[in-house]
């Protein structure tokens, strides 16, 4: 009879008995009689052992000779094996080559370094490498339980659209389009606006889907197409969305946690980094940040120093979130640089009622929240001191006619949380294919 299929993820529960893997050879090392190669099969990595005199010799040359990245079937007996990094090893019994990758075209990825240039013009295969994969595995739970953690807490999910006839978050950045006849549409920066109107239909509504920047500045921080999660609730005030930032965060590192320890290894995060995020995080006033800045900058610990009533540069950003080892939380930062819809704090106008979530490690913003302001005259006075155009803004200003409510949301890039909760140094290893200034290919 044939083996059971299996795969490498589940190879505890065959333990000692003959079973087939479907993937690819990921590496091969020969010596004298014994050959190691290492199959992947898009669930993990294991390493064969194939012993000349164990195996047939046609199976023994087949092996020898296979190339790197050839897809195949593989036969073989799973033993334990507490030094090897699954767990478990192989003794191969037989393997079949679905298609062999040619011996003049080899795979172009090889485990010598290559420069960032080289791995992103091959980003499509780069993708198989046991690192970058274990990141995927990372980036689909943390989606998972983003949309899990607001699911179970009685948020209802309304997709915004993707083409759109304004600006949410700013002129700047936006990427145009035609749209039929004389008309322009704009791809979507944030589903914000609409789903203050579904909000106010349904009471505590999220989305969840790609946001587009036309982002001209090159970072590590910044790509030009990202994937957004964003709550917004009805009669939520800005203590209460500090409380819901936390508690969603919170959940995030803790499914990464329960499922991901190995892929964690693998990518090389130290996951004790990650243990110390629970509970509650610092609330800090710009005003407090801004001391904080200011005592670094006295003392020499950072270079320039912090402008009150400027936003915080990504040295500023990098010297608080390293001021403690769970995620901050910027509270009250000045109206004047921030989003024309937030609502002015009553004890200080010249503030937003608004928070910016910093991971820790010197990750920076991941979250931009906060309350909306509800007074119809005062929203169309911002919209007009924004310059932006009334008449598309009229749905939005009907909000505040008909049953207006103080209601509250933010918004997190999916990528920012990856590459802090992976330890990534830049965003473009955290999504399949990243679209940034200068990259659009693959
Ligand atoms: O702070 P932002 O601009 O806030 C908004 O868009 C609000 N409308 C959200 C809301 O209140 N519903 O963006 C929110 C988050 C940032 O904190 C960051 O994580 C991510 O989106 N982000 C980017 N991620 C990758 N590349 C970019 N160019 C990004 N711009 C923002
Ligand atoms: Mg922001």
């Amino acid at each position: 009879a044939a083996a059971p299929l299996a795969t490498i993820a589940s190879l505890s529960q065959h333990e000692g008995q003959t079973i087939t893997l479907r993937g690819w050879l990921y590496n091969l090392r020969a010596s004298g009689k014994l050959l190691f190669p290492i199959f992947r099969d898009g669930t993990g990595t294991i390493q064969g052992i194939v012993p000349k005199a164990a195996v047939s010799e046609e199976v023994f040359e087949t092996l020898k000779n296979l190339t790197l990245e050839s897809s195949l079937t593989v036969t073989g007996k799973v033993r334990a094996d507490s030094r090897a990094p699954s767990g478990y090893e192989l003794d191969v019994e037989s393997i079949e080559v679905l298609q062999r990758v040619p011996e003049d075209t080899p795979f172009p990825i090889t485990l010598k370094e290559h420069g960032v240039d080289f791995l992103m013009e091959h980003r499509h295969l780069w993708l198989r490498t046991p690192r970058q994969s274990a990141i995927l595995r990372v980036r689909a739970t943390i989606m998972r339980a983003a949309a899990e953690h607001f699911d179970t807490n009685g948020f209802i999910r309304t997709d915004p659209p993707i083409l759109t006839p304004n600006a949410c978050e700013g002129t700047s950045e936006l990427f145009e389009m035609d749209y039929f006849d004389d008309d322009k549409a704009y791809l979507t920066q944030s589903g914000q606006l609409y789903i203050e109107a579904t909000a106010l239909a349904l009471g505590k509504v999220y989305s969840f889907g790609p946001t587009f920047r036309a982002e001209k500045s090159k970072t590590r921080r910044h790509l030009t197409e990202f994937w957004m999660i964003e709550p917004e609730v009805a009669f939520l005030e800005l203590d209460g969305l500090m409380n819901l930032a936390e508690g969603f965060i919170t959940h995030i590192v803790t499914r990464v946690l329960e499922s991901h320890r190995t892929d964690l290894k693998v990518i090389g995060k130290d996951i004790a980094k990650l243990e110390a995020v629970v509970g509650t995080f610092p609330r800090l006033s710009y005003d407090e940040a801004h001391a904080m800045l200011d005592e670094a900058h006295k003392a020499g610990k950072i270079e320039a120093p912090h402008k009150y009533g400027d936003d915080f540069g990504s040295p500023d950003e990098t010297y608080i979130s390293s001021q403690f080892d769970k995620p901050v939380m910027i509270h009250r930062y000045p109206a004047a640089f921030k989003a024309f819809y937030m609502q002015p704090d009553p004890l200080d106008p010249t503030k937003a009622l608004c928070v910016d979530v910093l991971a820790p490690e010197g990750y920076g913003e991941i979250i931009g929240g906060s309350q909306r302001i509800d007074s119809y005259d005062l929203l169309k006075s911002r919209i007009e001191e924004h310059h932006l155009p009334l008449d598309a803004f009229q749905w939005y200003l009907d909000l505040r006619k008909y049953g207006s409510v103080p209601h509250a949301g933010f918004g997190m890039g999916i990528e920012r949380a990856v590459a802090w909760i992976c330890g990534l140094d830049h965003v473009r290893e955290t999504i399949p294919f990243a679209r940034t200034l200068n990259r659009i290919y693959p």
